[in-house]
This record gives structure tokens, sequence and C-alpha cells, in this order.
């Protein structure tokens, strides 16, 4: 039996017993007796009885064992022309303080911190203070508007919100400041307390009474210590996209995020502590907050904060810099990126620059990664390309090739097999499992393996209603694929009206929202068309009130600021056209995976439903009109 094989039947033979030895590697106050409270299904509880600290384990941990001087972060900002190493012996006197800083603002145990703030230390120090003491912190990406901002300020109620006062694109400035002013007046809730890090790109006015400047509270706080929590105690709340406008307040829990991340560093990643480790993502997404943030400290690794783009800043050589500079190990990205530097570059030039020879592995997620673009990376770096496959909600990989325990050979469009934890199934809408080769359901058998998602915040109703109803007793995961013969998993795509954008998860039904509320809209529909770049980019089709007679150009203009302004520009919402009427079933239910394939001129059949087909040609000449269906925008 190859190495892995054996590992993973270790672990289907025995779950329990697996989780406990690795449950072995992290730091506890008090060591669990139990592996997993599985009396109230769907709801799992690993390490139960144990008590630990994810700050202690990331930070404290590596000063007393002997690491302090060794870097714990590289920030590096080529769009503000900084490079900084923190050491982790720096790293814990900043958190300490910022810890401090909290307490002193009456924030304990389980009170929500939301965090607001651009790829800088502060937020990676906010998220570490806030697990420091217990505080439940969900960090709120800056690419999004100040409504979304406001719907997450109103969902977990936080009592301080930590703030930088403006984020750094390419070309242009963005102010958070106005952003987190107009969401704390759009919201019912209301902190008692925001923490600005004024930086000088762009420094926010400060509210009297309610805002208060970072560096000189920092400066004044008090150290605070770690506090011992329950295993099970929620380290943080990461919203992400739903079905609705509505997004879910994903829980990850304190113990089983160390154990399982601890586990990945080696297992999937190869990472030995004090290797460098880069994911070029953001704190904001749930890759920054195992893998920029939690895993790589975890480890004892130097983990790099980039704050700037793989193109652009300043051009396609910008990531072979990076590595080359800090000799990274492995670097983790979206295939977004790789797809970015490639149209820039086609030919590698930029990397002849560089000494690309330290990097050992590119590890590729967030997207379905196309074998063209896999190949490409595979050629230019001369490594191993490991696509692998995994969401917000489980935190870290569902399907990988654990290069850590065996190198298995890599098939392109596929991101491998199934990670030990992972007990994954193919299921037909029956429930019935697909033969191999065959698109179905990908569902995960219960209980998740730790490290993934306990609850939603606030909604455990939804949890159990969303992910374990249509399939009792597995985890649905929301993504469609198939498995083939020799067991590797290929993700196709989302059964949901979930899309992905630049490795960007957005919900089509929250931007439909959107359109709906113009007063022209009679009824619309959002569908992610493909994008060479992007992968996927949104596209609205939108049937006007009866009587509208003002100009297509100005309401397509006026939805598509809209969307930037509720939903935020990293919706990338540019293309909206008008129709005359929607495709439906004949309950309703309108026909977005057709007018998908019709964008995409990939093959579809005339669905039975449609009584008259010219519906459809409708559709495929305003698409053309938009440059989709073979169409020249
Ligand atoms: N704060 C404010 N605005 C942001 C933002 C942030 N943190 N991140 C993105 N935006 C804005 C962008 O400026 C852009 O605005 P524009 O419409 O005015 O140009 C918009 O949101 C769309 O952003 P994005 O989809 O990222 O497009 P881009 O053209 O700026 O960059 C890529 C394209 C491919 C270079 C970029 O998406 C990328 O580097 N992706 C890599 C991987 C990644 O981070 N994946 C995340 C999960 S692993
Ligand atoms: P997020 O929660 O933002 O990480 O997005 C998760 C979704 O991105 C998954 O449900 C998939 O639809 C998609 N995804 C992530 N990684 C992959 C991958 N390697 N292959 C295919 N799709 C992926």
């Amino acid at each position: 039996m190859s190495a892995f094989k054996s590992v993973y039947q270790q672990w289907l033979n025995q779950p329990e017993q697996f989780w406990m030895q690795a449950a072995e590697q992290i730091h506890w106050y008090r060591k669990p007796a139990t592996a997993l409270a599985s009396d109230n299904p769907p709801f799992y509880h690993w390490f139960p009885d144990g008590t630990t600290n994810a700050c202690y384990n990331a930070v404290d941990v590596h000063v007393n064992g002997g690491r302090g001087d060794q870097a714990a972060l590289i920030y590096d900002s080529p769009v503000t022309e900084t490079c900084t190493t923190i050491t982790y012996a720096e790293l814990l006197q900043r958190v300490e303080r910022v810890a401090g800083m909290l307490t002193g603002l009456g924030v304990s145990v389980g009170d929500r911190v939301i965090i607001y703030m651009p790829m800088v230390p502060e937020a990676v120090i906010a998220m570490l203070a806030c697990a420091r003491i217990g505080a439940v912190h969900s960090v709120v990406f800056g690419g999004f508007a100040a409504n979304e901002l406001a719907v997450r300020i109103d969902d977990c109620t936080p009592k301080v919100i930590l703030a930088a006062s403006c984020g750094i694109e390419p070309g242009r400035v963005v102010e958070y400041k106005p952003l987190l002013d107009n969401a704390i007046d759009a919201a019912n809730h209301k902190p008692d307390a925001c923490v600005l890090l004024q930086r000088p790109q762009a420094i926010g006015t400060l509210v009297e009474g309610r805002d208060l400047d970072w560096v000189s509270t920092e400066a004044a706080a008090t150290p605070a210590d770690c506090v011992e929590l329950d295993s099970n105690h929620p380290l943080y709340i990461l919203y992400t996209s739903g079905t609705t406008g509505q997004p879910k307040g994903v829980v990850r829990d304190t113990a089983g995020g160390i154990v399982a991340l601890k586990w990945t560093m080696k297992n999937i990643y190869n990472m030995d502590p004090g290797d460098v480790y880069w994911a070029a993502s953001d704190v904001g997404w749930v890759v920054g907050h195992s893998y920029i943030v939690y895993a790589p400290l975890f480890n004892g690794n130097t983990s790099i904060l980039y704050e700037g783009k793989p193109v652009g800043t300043p051009d396609p050589g910008a990531f072979w810099r990076v590595i080359s500079q800090h000799r990274v190990r492995a670097l983790f990205t979206a295939p977004t990126a790789f797809r970015a530097i490639k149209k820039d570059d086609p030919n590698g030039d930029y990397l002849k620059k560089y000494d690309t020879s330290c990097l050992e592995s590119l590890f590729l997620a967030g997207e379905r990664c196309d074998p063209d673009t896999l190949q490409w990376a595979n050629d230019k770096l001369g490594v191993p390309v490991i696509d692998h496959w995994w969401q917000t909600e489980t935190g870290w990989s569902i399907c990988a090739n654990c290069i850590g325990i065996e190198a298995l050979p890599i098939v392109p469009g596929s991101p491998t097999l199934p990670v030990p934890g992972y007990n994954l199934k193919v299921l037909n809408a029956s429930g019935e499992e697909c033969p191999s080769g065959e698109i179905g359901a990908l569902v995960i058998q219960q209980p998740l393996p730790p490290g993934t998602f306990p609850t939603l915040w606030g909604a455990p109703e939804r949890y159990a209603e969303s992910y374990f109803s249509t399939f009792p007793g597995y985890y649905e995961t929301g993504d469609a694929g198939y498995v083939d013969e020799n067991g590797y998993v290929f993700v196709m795509a989302r059964t949901d009206d979930v899309i992905n954008v630049a490795g960007h998860r957005l919900s089509t039904g929250a931007m439909e929202e959107v359109l709906a509320s113009h007063p022209d809209v009679a009824e619309c529909a959002v569908m992610g068309a493909a994008d060479s770049l992007k992968g996927q980019l949104p596209v609205g089709l939108m049937v006007l009130s009866a009587g509208c007679d003002r100009p297509e150009a100005d309401i397509v203009a006026e939805v598509i600021s809209s969307v930037r302004n509720e939903i935020g520009p990293v919706a990338a919402f540019k293309s909206a056209v008008v129709v005359p009427r929607l495709p439906k079933t004949r309950s309703g239910k309108i026909l977005r995976a057709t007018m998908r394939a019709i964008a995409d001129q990939t093959e579809w059949k005339m669905p039975a439903t449609i009584d008259d087909p010219a519906i459809l040609d409708e559709i495929t000449d305003a698409l053309q009109r938009i440059g989709y269906a073979g169409g020249k925008a």
C-alpha cells in the first residue's frame, strides 16, 4: 500500500484516534480525554473537554521554544514600497499590547470584534490579539461596500471595530473610513468604539467619543496574557456568500482549527518549522485566515504578508521577486493570479530575472484550475503545481495531493484525492452513489473533521438546513463533480447560485437583489459567464417594468453603479443587458444554466419547459450585444 493510502486508511479505520494523535502536536492547558462529542448531529464538537488558546499556539509557544528571533511575518508591500520583518518575539510584544488595548476597551471572552483592514501587519496582530483574549474576530474584506459591512455588523454585533484609514489598490487609494462611518450609520447595532490605524495615504477623521487612534491607544495599553479557552470556543466568524443576500457566518472553533491546520502544514504542504511560506491572498478570505495567519504561525514558519497584485505592482515579475527575495519554499494562490501573469508575460521573460530555485511547490485553490494554467505554471516554474479543493466552510483542504506524506501523480483538472478527515461521495439526486465518471453532488460523510465549521453564527437552523438536509448524514459541499476510476476527484461546478470571480466567492442572488431594487427593473437574473482571466464574471439580464421608456444604457449604468456601491468593487459587475423576457421552468424557476451555456457557447439542450423557443433567440441576441454568445463587445 502506498504511504498516502496507508495514512488515509489509518484515519478511516480509527478517525478519533487519528485526530487525538494529531492533537498531541499542539499546546493544551488541559489535554482532551474525549476526541469527539457526537450526541447532537449535525452538530459535532472535537476535543470537547480540552482547553487551549490559538494565539499561544501561534506566537508564545515559539518564543518560549527558542524561535523568538526568527521572522514570523515578512510584510512586503510594493504598493507602499515597504518591506519589514517582524520576529516572533516582536510579534508577541505587539499582540500582547493590542490584546491589552482591546481589554481596556471592555472587550472580553466571547465578545465580537470586526476587523476591516487591508494587508498590513496590524490586521494579523489584531486577529491574534482577539484570539489571545478569547474575543471572536470577524474580518471583513476591504473590497466590500459599506452595506456589506453593515450587514455583518448587525449579524455579529461587535463591541469594537478595528480598521485602517485606507487600502491601496493599484492606481487608487480606497478610503475605508467613510465606508466604515456609512456602515455604522446604516447598521442597527452600534459598536462601543472604533480604533483606526491611520495610514499616511489617507488620514481618516475620528468621530469624537467613539473613535480612537490606534498608535496612541496601543502605546498606552497594558499587555494582556493568553486566556485559557474551551476547545469549542469560537475563534472567528468569517462571512461567505450563500444563495441570498444574507451572508453565512461561518464559525471556526479554537482547538479543531489549531490541530487540523498544524497537521496540514507538514502533511499537505510539506513545510517544516522555519521555512518561508507564502499564501498570496488576503486576510479577508479563508485562505488568508488559514494560510497567511494561523497555519504557518502554528507551524513556526515565516509567513509572507504581501500587499500587492500579481501584475502591475510593478510588473508580472512581482511574484518571482518575492519568492527569490524571501526564499519562499511554497507558494499558495488562486489560478486567476497565474492567468493574469501569463496574460502579461506569456513567455515568462520576467521569471528569467530572478532566482526562484528555493521554490519547491505551487498550490492553487479558490476556483477550478484549468489544465492550461496548471501546465503553464509547471513549465515555467519547474515545480509541482498542486491543485487543491476546499471552501470557507471547511477551512482546509477536502482534496489535495498530500506531498508531505507522498507526492502522487498530478492529473491536470483534478485536485487529486480526498484528504484524511474527508470521506467523500458523489451522489445523484436520489441520494444514490454515482458510478465513477458520472457527475453528481460532492458530499462528505459526517462528522466533518476538526478545523471545519461547527455551526453558522447565530443560525444553527440555517446550518442544518443549508448543508445537511438534502442528503441526510452528509455535508453538502455545494459543488458538483465526479471521481474517476483511480479515485481522482474532479470538481466541475457549483450546484447553487454562487459564482467564483478571480477566486472571490460571490452570490448572484445578492446581485439580483440589487438589480431588482431598481425602480425600472421588473425581473432579473444574474449568472456567471466564463472569463479567460477571472474564471467567471457576473452578467445581469433585466426585464424592464411595463411602460419604462428610459434608454437602456442609463439603466445599465445605474445598476452597475448600484452593485458597486451596495456589494462592492470586488463583485466586478460590469455587464448587464435588457431582455424582453426570461426563460423559466413551468414552476417559474429562471433557467440560468441554459442562459449560461448560451453565453459561454457550450452545448445545451432546448429545455422541455420552454413553450416558445424564440425566447432563447432573444437571450442570444441580447448576450451577443454585450460580447457574449459569440458576439463582440
Ligand atoms: N479593497 C478595495 N478594493 C478592492 C480590493 C480591496 N482589498 N480588492 C479588489 N478590489 C477592487 C479592485 O480594485 C477592482 O476594482 P476596479 O473595478 O475599480 O478595477 C475590483 O475590486 C475587482 O477586483 P479583482 O477581481 O481582484 O480584479 P483586479 O483586476 O483588481 O485584479 C487579479 C485581478 C487576477 C490580479 C486579482 O484578482 C488577483 O490577484 N487575484 C489573485 C488571487 C486572490 O487574491 N484570490 C483570493 C482567494 S485565494
Ligand atoms: P471559498 O469558500 O471562497 O473558498 O470558495 C469555495 C468554492 O470555490 C468551492 O466550493 C468551489 O466551488 C471553488 N473551489 C475552491 N477550490 C477549488 C478547486 N481547487 N477546484 C474547483 N473549485 C474550487
